[in-house]
């Protein structure tokens, strides 16, 4: 059957209207799949999803709501069309969700559900109504095969959102569960670097004091039973007195080294003699003179003060194999929960990381404390090195 010409018009027009539907919703996608590639702070990602999934499917506000262990949930976002009052502030944090909520059956069934609200009794149907809003749409959030919420879209009114809503809102349900995973395995991350860190330097600090205490406390005691046995031997043995002379001095060079491995291990001035000690001895052993300005209140905890410490140690070790530099300021220093780090040479300049394994290992060791690294090296201008990591104030 040939379709007559107001028929052809007003499909037309419906195809037309699908298509600029389609774009606008890729549009949208794209706009928020970016900002999550680019690593954007999840609260960020989740404000950007519910304003454009709001915008696209005209909802008067939309909430991202995450499941609690009890039967209540958390607004994580939230956003309310510009023309309509700002209803779901009122709800902010934490809310019951009841037993008729779209949420409630969301999070029974595990698919997306429509409610009504005149059909939702209690607090939460209260709220709805006194708002004027009509309609709840809601879609589950899955997080690696666990239910982590819900995204949910409010109308005012008394008409139903049109039957393709939920369908609509599962891309970006997809982009929420994709921020959130992004945000786990980049915490996972953090925390297994964090362990391995804290195992390497735990176990560094146990071969620095076995050598310490065991091996070299041993070789000092054969030093010295040398250097006894050196001075009991009988005038006429000349040859024997200056083999065990050489001996001794031999002994004595192994004992430096030992020592200056053991240092190399894990700097025991730290635990001895804490932070501020630690640094000046650095200061004091390098060859280029060292500016040191470090005023810090109260003690930090032990991983930050060793990332501290080896940040310094390496980076003046830099400055000597690498900068040609006359002279290092060192300024550390601790304001609003953060501490400070600052090394600036006026040498050579053009340091980067990945050219070598110092930097790049001072940068995991920052980024295992959640801090970060910057390194402005133009040639011919110095380099500084600025870390910041952030401290709890009862640390
Ligand atoms: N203060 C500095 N001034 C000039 N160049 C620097 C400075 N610090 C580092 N560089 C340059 O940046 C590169 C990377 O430094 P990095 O500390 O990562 O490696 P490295 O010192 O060469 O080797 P490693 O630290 O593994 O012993 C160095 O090879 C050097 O060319
Ligand atoms: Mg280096």
């Amino acid at each position: 059957m040939v379709a007559s010409l107001p028929d052809a018009v007003r499909s037309l027009v419906a195809d037309r209207a699908e298509l600029h539907r389609l774009a606008r919703a890729q549009g949208a996608l794209r706009h928020v799949a970016m900002l999550v590639a680019r690593g954007i702070s999840p609260p960020e990602a989740f404000r950007a999803i519910a304003a454009e999934l709001g915008t696209l499917v005209r909802a008067d506000c939309t909430a991202i709501n995450r499941y609690e262990a009890d039967q209540s949930a958390t607004v994580v976002a939230h956003w309310s069309d510009p023309g309509s009052p700002d209803v779901i502030t009122r709800l902010s944090g934490r809310w019951p969700i009841g037993s008729d909520t779209a949420a409630a059956a969301v999070r029974r069934t595990g698919a997306p559900k429509r409610r009504s609200s005149e059909h939702i009794s209690g607090e939460i149907g209260q709220w709805a109504r006194s708002y004027g809003i009509g309609h709840i749409v809601s879609c589950p959030v899955w997080v690696e095969a666990r239910l982590w919420g819900e995204v949910a879209v409010m109308f005012r009114g008394d008409s139903p959102p049109p039957h393709r809503t939920e369908e609509r809102l599962n891309d970006f349900v997809e982009l929420v569960a994709c921020t959130i995973a992004q945000a786990k395995s980049r915490a996972d991350l953090i925390d297994s670097r964090t362990r391995v860190i804290a195992a390497s330097d735990a176990t560094r600090r146990r071969i620095e004091r076995d050598l310490h205490d065991g091996v070299q406390q041993h070789l000092t005691s054969i030093n010295y039973d040398v250097r006894a046995a050196v001075s009991a031997v009988p005038p006429d043995q000349a040859e024997l007195k200056r083999q065990l002379s050489s001996t001794a001095e031999d002994l004595s060079v192994v004992l430096s080294e030992l020592q200056e491995i053991a240092r190399g291990l894990h700097p025991a001035v730290l635990s001895k003699s804490g932070l501020d000690a630690a640094l000046k001895m650095l200061a004091r052993r390098s060859p280029v003179p060292v500016d040191l300005q470090a005023s810090l209140s109260g003690p930090l905890p032990e991983q930050v003060e060793v990332t501290i410490y080896y940040i310094v140690c390496e980076a003046l070790t830099n400055v000597l194999k690498h900068a040609h530099a006359s002279k290092v300021h060192v300024d550390l220093s601790r304001a609003d929960g953060q501490i400070r780090l600052s090394v600036s040479d006026d040498g050579l300049g053009g340091a980067a990381v990945g050219h070598g394994s110092g930097l790049m290992g001072l940068n995991d060791r920052v980024d295992a404390l959640e801090g970060t690294m910057r390194l402005m090296s133009p040639a011919g201008e110095g380099t500084s090195l600025q870390i910041t990591i952030p401290v709890k104030a009862h640390a």
